[in-house]
């Protein structure tokens, strides 16, 4: 049995990024009625409008997760309501896990957490994590500024420890995903991809300007200070990039180039993974094909194990 989909409940292992702002009911829903899992943010900081969200997940009934960004939680509101909402999946990113482990499993919790580095990962399975999101340098977001691509990080983790893995980082299909599983992940996790799908809630510009970029159409930011992003190259970010540093400010007008459209209000996060999204699909064609394509090529690699030939 796939150990991901034991513990979260949904169809498919294919994991929706928690995203601030964007990651709510509207496109989680959408995840999670195609097969995948739906993850609501809380990154955001407006705790009572995330918790609107979960109360709203809960009532539509689908398998869904809520994450919890450490360094961002204000206080232990959200912890506290997570662990009385009968939510049942939770991944907890940026800092240490180890405090939020107790709790969350006295409240009949699983949680898994996004890891950028083999000794944050050991340091989490000694915590006693139940699984953890293998975060690449290549996907979108926040970043260690110490980048290990998630091809090197998914075998050096798995060779440490035992724990189920959810790639992330670089993937946007079923080759992505056939990539991870012979990596030894049992799910994946998108983002970047989930932005750019119908039901995202962003704006038509940044759906757009990720279906335009290029492989190389993003910069590490900010990577001699805190928060170290990767995000899409814009006249925004150039500036950013030319001085290394990245203005405290620097976020504020995220709701702006989410939701008004204007890429030149704030970094617009993204991944890698953006040269490899030509086109705007909904979240069920999304899975649908990343699940064809999946078993297609792993179909097709059993049959060269099969006949022990390279083809
Ligand atoms: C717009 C955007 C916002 C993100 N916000 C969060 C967040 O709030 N919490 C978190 O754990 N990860 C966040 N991430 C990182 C994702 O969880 C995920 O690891 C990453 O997107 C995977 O790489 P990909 O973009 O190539 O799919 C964000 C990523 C993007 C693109």
């Amino acid at each position: 049995m796939n150990r991901v989909l034991a513990h979260c409940g949904a169809r498919y292992p294919i994991v929706q990024a928690p995203m601030g702002w964007i990651a709510r009911t509207a496109l989680a829903s959408a995840v999670s009625r195609a097969g995948g899992l739906g993850i609501i943010e809380t990154s955001s900081g407006e705790t009572e409008a995330c918790q609107v969200e979960i109360a709203k997940m809960r009532e539509l009934g689908l398998p869904f997760g809520v994450n919890l960004p450490i360094r961002f939680l204000k206080d232990d509101a959200m912890l506290r309501f997570v662990c009385s909402s009968g939510v049942r999946f939770v991944t907890t990113s940026a800092g240490s896990p180890a405090k939020f482990i107790a709790p969350l499993h006295d409240a009949g919790i699983v949680v898994y957490h996004a890891v950028p580095t083999l000794e944050a990962a050991l340091k989490c399975v000694d915590a006693g994590i139940d699984g953890l999101v293998v975060e690449g340098g290549e996907g979108g977001g926040f970043k260690n500024p110490e980048e290990v691509s998630t091809l090197v990080l998914l075998q050096a983790i798995r060779e440490r420890v035992d724990v189920p893995l959810i790639a992330a980082g670089g993937i946007v299909d079923g080759r992505g995903m056939a990539a991870a599983f012979a990596l030894g992940a049992e799910g994946i996790q998108m983002g970047t991809r989930f932005v750019s799908c119908s039901e995202s809630p962003v704006h038509a510009h940044y759906k757009q300007a990720i279906v335009m970029a290029s492989a190389t159409g993003t910069w590490v930011l900010n990577t001699k200070s805190t928060p170290c992003i990767r995000a899409l190259k814009t006249q925004f970010t150039a500036a950013i990039h030319e001085q290394g540093l990245m203005p405290a400010a620097a976020f504020k007008g995220i709701r702006s180039l989410y939701f008004g459209g204007d890429m030149e209000a704030a970094p617009a996060l993204a991944g890698q993974s953006a040269g490899l999204i030509h086109e705007l699909k909904s979240a069920q064609a999304i899975i649908d094909d990343t699940v064809a394509q999946f078993f297609a090529i792993t179909r097709r690699l059993g049959a060269l194990g099969g006949d022990a030939s390279f083809g």
